[in-house]
């Protein structure tokens, strides 16, 4: 009985006199240390609130990660984007549920972070099936303790990645623009004249001679140089604001495309076209525009040797106020290696003579000046599709039908 009252009772020593005065012993607070022990209850949890808030409110995943990779803690973020619920993803490895992998990803930041105790970033290409991610890693805790954990921050940088590539595309094309300005410019006066003089020299010698053909030989090299030339000019010339007018898109394909029907007919292919009736007018330089539908046509034309089918579609983009080409055709279809080098000047495959390799990026650019973008999807063997997005005109308020 006495060794019971004692346990209940215990004599107060120093440190239960302190726990006292700071309101931890409820049983002998006075009423007025118990509220200060609610209001410091009440801090706690209001800051616990925060915090939690705090986590859950970055839009970025974030978690706490255990040196053997295990998620501690994970924010809500972390949760949409692995598809798991917080709860599920406690204790799981972290590249398990949140990169989908067997093993660690390649460069993890989280052994550089313990090692040095200072933070630590990465970028990890195609972390996530085709996502890639910054992971920085800042240490948590003390780090030599077998407790020891980081914070691990996830950026996606998929979208940023595909932009800066986009720029860098454009980047380069304004340097060879005006590389190519300059020299096609020069070359130009010679090859006028060179062309003249051989067709002076033609029409001096009989067509049964022998150099007649050697003359034709020299024409026909000279026209092709003509041809480069004059599209590295038009790559070379940026728009001017005088140049554009507001217009309807199937009205500028078809003043180009009874012409080429012809030339595609002779060579099998079919042209099939499908306009959305109801069309907002776009705003930009409509030759430049016909340049860009035409080389997507002679491409397309150029990949099926044998005949076959190109189809151009015209509709109004249901997610903004934009308007889409589709150039879809037949053809052989590029192949997969090819098909993120397709915009790159001088990018070709076709024989010497043939292709100069500057239709899509003359294209590209073209489309980028009229802040639009063009896009190809294509798979071998079965053909090939050009999406041109481009914006409507602000002073579209005149819907062609
Ligand atoms: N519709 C298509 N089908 C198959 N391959 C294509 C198609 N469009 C483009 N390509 C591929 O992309 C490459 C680059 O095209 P691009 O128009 O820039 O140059 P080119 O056609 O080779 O030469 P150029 O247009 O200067 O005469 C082509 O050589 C071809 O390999
Ligand atoms: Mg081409």
């Amino acid at each position: 009985m006495t060794r019971a009252t004692k346990k209940r009772h215990p004599p107060k020593t120093k440190n239960d006199k302190s726990a006292s005065r700071n309101g931890v012993s409820a049983k002998s607070s006075s009423p007025r240390e118990v509220e200060s022990l609610k209001k410091l209850v009440d801090q706690i949890s209001h800051a616990k609130q925060m915090w939690q808030a705090t986590f859950d409110a970055i839009l970025d995943p974030v978690m706490i990660i255990s040196q053997d990779y295990q998620i501690e803690r994970a924010n809500l973020a972390s949760a949409t984007v692995s598809g798991i619920e917080i709860r599920k993803m406690i204790g799981k490895r972290c590249y398990e549920v949140f990169a989908k992998r067997d093993s660690t990803c390649p460069f993890c930041p989280l052994q550089q972070t313990l090692k040095t105790e200072r933070p630590d970033s990465v970028f990890i290409d195609k972390m996530r099936p085709n996502e890639d991610f910054q992971v920085s890693s800042y240490p948590f805790g003390p780090v030599h303790d077998r407790k020891g954990s980081v914070v691990h921050h996830y950026r996606d940088v998929t979208e940023e990645k595909v932009l800066q590539q986009k720029l860098m595309q454009s980047e380069k094309m304004v340097a060879i623009g005006m590389l190519a300005g300059g020299v096609a410019h020069e070359i130009n006066n010679p090859l006028g004249g060179i062309l003249a003089f051989t067709q002076l020299a033609m029409k001096e010698i009989d067509e049964g001679h022998r150099v007649h053909g050697d003359l034709k030989e020299i024409e026909g090299a000279a026209l092709r140089c003509k041809k480069i030339v004059e599209n590295l000019l038009n790559f070379s010339r940026q728009t001017k604001d005088s140049d554009r007018s507001s217009f309807d898109l199937p009205q500028a394909i078809e003043k180009i495309l009874p012409l080429f029907r012809l030339k595609l007919k002779s060579m099998g292919i079919d042209v099939e076209t499908n306009y959305d009736q109801s069309l907002p007018l776009i705003s930009g330089n409509e030759s430049r525009l016909q340049q860009v539908i035409l080389n997507l046509l002679t491409n397309a034309s150029q990949s099926m040797p044998e005949g076959g089918k190109i189809t151009l579609r015209v509709r109004r983009s249901e997610t903004n106020g934009s308007v889409k080409l589709v150039v879809k055709d037949s053809g052989r279809g590029i192949r997969k290696e090819h098909l993120s080098r397709i915009f790159d000047p001088y990018f070709t495959t076709k024989a010497v003579g043939e292709g100069t390799g500057l239709g899509l990026s003359i294209s590209y650019s073209i489309i980028a000046e009229h802040g639009g973008r063009i896009e190809a999807q294509s798979e071998w063997g079965k053909g090939s599709q050009f999406t041109v997005t481009l914006p409507v005109s602000r002073d579209s308020t005149k819907e062609v039908s």
